[in-house]
């Protein structure tokens, strides 16, 4: 199967944004993480990452027919983005919503998550480990 994973806005900057919150590692690490446990379960994988909300609907909407899963961390824009979610929705592709913290437990605007609307399951807190649940999610149901 082919899993499409999209990072949001910021997440460029893993490794010296608030280190506290999002851990030392930089996003290389986090898609060589991704790419790796990808490869574990036998399943394709494309990593995509812009701090552009536009960007991050074009490439939804150019998944359609061709990608089975999406793993998405939309970051801020979790928050703000009914063009994300309204994309999601758009190409039906199973997707699961990650977040490295835990927004449940931070502050009260980062408890609404439009993308999670259109998405099967969400893992927050787990730092990278989210991604593994999630891909290994679509790959058991889907795979
Ligand atoms: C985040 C949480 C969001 O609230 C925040 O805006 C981010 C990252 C996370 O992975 O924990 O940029 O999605």
């Amino acid at each position: 199967m082919k899993i499409l994973v999209i990072n949001g806005p910021n997440l460029n900057m893993l490794g010296i944004r608030e280190p506290g919150i999002y851990g030392q590692q930089n996003y290389a690490a986090l898609k060589q993480f991704v790419e790796d446990v990808c490869a574990r379960c036998g399943a394709e994988v494309e990593c995509f990452q812009s701090n552009h909300e536009g960007a991050i609907v074009d490439k939804i909407q150019a998944a359609y027919g061709t990608v089975d899963g999406i793993v998405i961390n939309p970051a801020a824009y979790t928050h703000t983005s009914v063009a994300i979610l309204d994309a999601l929705k758009a190409v039906s592709i199973p997707a699961v919503e990650v977040h490295l913290s835990d927004v449940s437990k931070r502050e009260a605007f980062r408890h609404i998550s439009y993308a999670g609307m259109a998405c099967e399951r969400t893992y927050a807190g787990y730092g990278f480990d989210g991604y593994k649940m999630a891909v290994e999610y679509l790959v058991e149901k889907y795979g």
